[in-house]
């Protein structure tokens, strides 16, 4: 839910524009033409497909019959192969395709042929296990290179990955595995984060007790400085060392000759309900569509350094750390850890040491670099930067100004790039050398892509405030809801006939830019993550001392949201901070940190319509101080009673 007359009044005041610099422009990926060729879609996303290696030509560009889409009709490839043997084999082998560094200091770099050979050693691996094509394969890791190999391998064999954010529970893991029925887990010992060690293989074998569709699962061992962080307990039979397994196999490895629209991942993501969707994303179009936006919205030449700051639990990290730029045979940065251990000046020192010219991260994190202040990146040489860009929330134009002048030396253009996690790949945003662009707004659609702005009825819009929608099929979108296709109709096509609704509301000005104001739906987005209202509010009501409980988003500086439940408790429990605080761990065990509540307040009743619909605007109002100042005083039924007559008389 988003207050958009406030926002829209405060966006409408922005006039600031920055157009690129003729240099800029002249030496970009993208020339102005591109917007012409985009205008004939399928001929557009014809001529980017043609640019991966197909081991067999497809017949049809396009098959679409609402809601499912199908790319390159009859077309077949590897998607490892395209980002990994046809460099080598064109003469790229020795060329840098991983700079990784771990959290403690560690670093690796990985050519293109050894990437490739990793990738090949831990196909075959897999194949050893009774891994094959169609197969799902769980992968649960900290950001190290064996991440990006094992997603890697299993596109290889044409088995689907499941990436899960190593961020999340055990239970988070174990529903994702159970949903999808995976029959191989790939994880490591731990992971480093802050300092601390983070226990992946303890939280999965907590998740596999309950999953019987695991048949192997793949340890890689984290070692840093030579020690090994490892204390995994090994199940005889099912559990496997990466290293051992790995270890003697060749590292040729036959790629699997893929339909162009067969499975090649499955991610999850929140919605409105407490069961995180499966979004299927398949082979053709999707690798067209992240290798296209990579090479122009990222402008990468052969001398780019690229550093995406996402984990590859999250879609950023699937298609902008690796098969994006790997696909277009780019060099990328991956940092495991977080940006302010052990100093605040982390990814500045990476930046400088690394030689990073190009760098993509969240709004959150720019707007926590702002707060810790400008003599951490002020320390570092960041001149080899000359690209930035921003996802996953809308930007608020203070910290694009911010990351404009401190990050980007005022010399780097910014893109701030539209999409989502059903989208595969992005779908509005700046091309860094043509367009002009506005603090906070995302600018005008890639081309190709053709999004609409709708009123409540549906009724397309020109200008103004209203729903982002989209009519038009792109190669990149999802293909349904892993299982629940049904779901897949009801979620994304129902809202509005005849169209794709993405969640957002958003405002298109006079020049047709678009500015997208955030989720309308009862999702929230706390510092870029997506969490879905009704997950949280599960996990609570899983507590044994909850009756009854809702969760709202309320603005907060540097997560953009924050968590705020709102708590009945069953007959004969009492009110107490120790219960406070059980209950933001009780979510956080259940689902992960990211979704542990900012606040719990305890309420005797909660504020619901005459049809039982609880008035959430209320509740966000009280939990951004607004309706009532001491909120412990919910607690008295009859303020609840006051405030909901109160509110209902101004809803009318
Ligand atoms: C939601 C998608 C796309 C990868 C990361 C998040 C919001 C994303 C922007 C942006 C304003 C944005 C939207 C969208 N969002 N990028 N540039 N400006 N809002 O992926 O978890 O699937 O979330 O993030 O609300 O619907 P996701």
């Amino acid at each position: 839910m988003t207050d958009t007359s406030a926002q829209l009044d405060t966006l409408l005041a922005e006039n600031r524009r920055f157009p690129p610099t003729p240099e800029f422009s002249a030496a970009a990926n993208a020339q102005p033409g591109i917007y012409a060729d985009g205008e004939h879609s399928q001929a557009f996303w014809a001529d980017q497909a043609r640019k991966l290696d197909w081991i067999q030509p497809w017949s049809s560009v396009l098959e679409w019959q609402e809601p499912h889409a199908k790319w390159f009709v009859g077309g077949k490839l590897n998607a490892a192969a395209n980002c990994l043997d046809r460099h080598v084999a064109g003469g790229k082998g020795g060329r840098t395709a991983l700079i990784w560094e771990g959290e403690p200091g560690d670093q690796r770099i990985l050519t293109y042929r050894q990437l490739a050979d990793e990738v090949g050693k831990a196909a075959n691996a897999l194949r050893g296990l009774g891994v094959s094509k169609g197969d799902r394969v769980a992968i649960y890791m900290p950001l190290i290179p064996e991440a990006a190999v094992a997603m890697l391998a299993c596109a290889r064999i044409g088995a689907v990955h499941s990436v899960v954010f190593g961020g999340f529970s055990a239970e988070s893991l174990r529903d994702r595995i159970n949903d999808a029925q995976a029959v191989a887990l790939i994880t490591a010992d731990g992971g480093y984060r802050r300092g601390g060690v983070v226990p992946l293989k303890q939280f999965a074998d907590e998740a596999l007790a309950d999953c019987p569709s695991i048949r192997s699962v793949l340890v890689v061992r984290r070692h840093a400085d030579g020690e090994s962080i490892g204390s995994a307990a090994m199940q005889q039979g099912r559990d496997h060392w990466w290293h051992e397994a790995l270890a003697g196999q060749p590292a040729g490895a036959d790629a699997e000759p893929m339909d162009s629209e067969d499975m090649l991942f499955i991610l999850y993501t929140s919605g409105t309900t407490g069961k995180p969707k499966g979004i299927v994303h398949t082979t053709g179009g999707y690798l067209t569509q992240a290798a296209a936006t990579t090479r122009y919205v990222f402008d990468l030449k052969d001398e780019d350094v690229f550093w995406c700051t996402a984990d590859i639990g999250w879609v950023t990290g699937h298609s902008y750390v690796v098969y994006g730029p790997l696909a277009i045979g780019a060099t990328v940065v991956m940092y495991e850890g977080a940006p302010d251990w052990p100093e605040r000046d982390r990814f500045w020192s990476l930046i400088a040491k690394h030689g990073v010219t190009v760098f993509y991260t969240a709004p959150t994190a720019i707007r926590a670099f702002m707060k810790w202040g400008t003599d951490h990146p002020a320390r570092h040489d960041l001149s080899r930067l000359r690209l930035l860009g921003s996802v996953g929330e809308p930007i608020n134009p203070e910290a694009w100004m911010w990351y404009r002048e401190h990050i980007g030396g005022k010399r780097c253009p910014i893109v701030d790039t539209w999409w989502q996690t059903e989208t595969g790949g992005i779908m509005i945003t700046p091309l860094p050398g043509i367009t002009a662009t506005k603090p906070g707004s995302c600018t005008i659609p890639f081309p190709g892509i053709t999004p609409e702005l709708v009123d409540n009825e549906g009724n397309v819009m020109q200008k103004g405030g209203g729903f982002l929608t989209l009519t038009q099929p792109w190669p990149g979108m999802l293909r349904t809801i892993y299982g629940d296709d049904e779901r897949y109709r009801q979620t994304y096509w129902s809202r509005f006939p005849g169209r794709y609704f993405a969640g957002d509301g958003a405002k298109l000005d006079e020049d047709g830019y678009w500015w997208v104001l955030g989720r309308v739906d009862d999702v929230l987005n706390v510092a870029g993550h997506r969490i879905g209202t009704m997950e949280v509010e599960s996990a609570l009501v899983d507590h044994p001392a909850v009756a009854e409980a809702a969760v709202v988003g309320k603005a907060h500086e540097l997560k953009g949201q924050a968590l705020s439940a709102f708590v009945t408790l069953k007959d004969g429990r009492e009110p107490s901070d120790q219960l406070k605080l059980e209950l933001r761990e009780h979510v956080a065990k259940k689902i992960g940190a990211i979704a542990r509540p900012d606040d719990v307040i305890f309420s005797a009743d909660l504020p619901k319509t005459r049809s039982g619909k609880i008035m959430r605007r209320l509740l966000k109002d009280i939990a951004e101080g607004r309706a009532l100042g001491d909120t412990t005083t919910l607690a008295d039924p009859k303020v609840v009673a006051a405030l909901k007559d109160k509110y209902e008389e101004l809803e009318g």
